[in-house]
């Protein structure tokens, strides 16, 4: 079971071994979060990207970090679900993003990794259930200790507070 923090910030300040980015299926950069993890990783991470992808929605692939200071190793590349009105499988595909960003640091043995918001800007998911979807799926069993869930305002940032505080205080029933 990983501790998790939420933050607000630059994802690309953060100083965990992995790094998430919400990526397009080329995984050769474009804007967001994805432009400034490609700006601070420098133009070996597009290289790296186009040389794994494309990568298929709710999917994740890893690469090397490069210019990214350590203990940052690896960017995790995941594609999230384009917001078509909540019909279409968007959330299970979300799920799918984080769930498979943890077992590629699990494989990779990671011991600590960051998350931004996946999905919920230029690809319009719903923050709230967003939120909802990301602490939901951390807190399952993994491998990795630290999760940073870095949210980039203020608004994010409460919705995914306010989803951890529930459920940690959400009790499992004493027999
Ligand atoms: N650090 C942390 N979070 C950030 C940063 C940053 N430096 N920059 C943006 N964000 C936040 C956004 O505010 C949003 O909450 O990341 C979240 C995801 O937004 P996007 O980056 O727009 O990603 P997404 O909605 O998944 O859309 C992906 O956008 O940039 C393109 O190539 C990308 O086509 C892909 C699409």
């Amino acid at each position: 079971m990983a501790m998790i923090e939420v933050v607000v910030g630059d994802i690309t300040h953060e100083r965990t071994e992995a790094i998430v980015t919400a990526a397009n299926e080329s995984l050769m950069g474009g804007g967001g979060v994805d432009g400034a993890i490609h700006r601070a990783a420098g133009p070996r991470l597009a290289e790296a990207g186009a040389a794994i992808g494309p990568c298929d929605p709710g999917d994740a692939m890893a690469t090397p970090a490069f210019d990214l200071d350590p203990p940052v190793r690896h960017v995790i590349h995941t594609v999230g679900p384009v917001w078509d009105g909540g019909g279409h499988g968007e959330a299970e595909v979300l799920a799918s993003c984080y769930r498979r960003c943890l077992e590629v640091a699990d494989e990779l043995s990671v011991s600590s990794i960051s998350f931004p918001a996946i999905a919920t800007g230029v690809y319009g998911f719903p923050a709230e259930e967003a939120a909802r979807i990301a602490i939901t799926i951390t807190s399952a069993s993994t491998g990795v200790q630290r999760v940073k869930l870095v949210a980039f305002d203020e608004t994010t940032g409460d919705l995914l507070t306010a989803e951890l505080a529930r459920r940690s205080t959400v009790r499992t029933p004493l027999h």
